[in-house]
């Protein structure tokens, strides 16, 4: 399994790791081939993710891609860290092995679950669809036996 040197640095030096006191959103989800987990908190105010961090217990390939995804959204609209997906974290990363890219969809799993429960505790109407993960083959909806 080869890593390139940006995976391997996030991976070593993960950016923004830890928890969030009083988060206004928080998000699990999990992989359901390995089990890994990763929970994302958000900090947000006027609509703008102002501060994220977030633990993950798994592979190294899952735990660059959340320091990337943090990197990402911060400071970014709610809207933008909604468009973000799988493939531009693994693309900011410069790519990963084949076998790994499925934990990349974790994170963009992440971010998303953490937005959709800040919209649910603020009370704000929001499309399901939202969650919808870009690969189409959503932890969140437990459809990715296969993978
Ligand atoms: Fe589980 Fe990578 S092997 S997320």
């Amino acid at each position: 399994m080869e890593y390139n040197d940006k995976v391997l640095d996030h991976f070593t030096h993960p950016r923004n790791v830890g928890e969030i006191e009083n988060a206004d959103g928080v998000g699990t989800v999990g992989n359901a081939k390995c089990g890994d987990i990763m929970k994302m908190f958000l900090k947000i105010e006027d609509g703008v993710i102002v501060d994220c961090k977030f633990k993950t217990f798994g592979c190294g390939a899952a735990i660059a891609t959340s320091s990337m995804a943090t990197e990402m959204i911060k400071g970014k609209s709610i809207e933008d860290a909604l468009n973000l997906t799988n493939k531009a974290v693994v693309e900011a990363l410069e790519g990963l092995p084949p076998a790994k890219i499925h934990c990349s969809v974790l994170a963009e799993e992440a971010v998303k679950s953490a937005i959709a429960d800040y919209y649910k505790k603020n009370g704000i109407e929001y499309d399901h669809d939202l969650l919808d993960c870009s690969e189409g083959a959503c932890h969140l909806h437990g459809s990715n036996a296969e993978e």
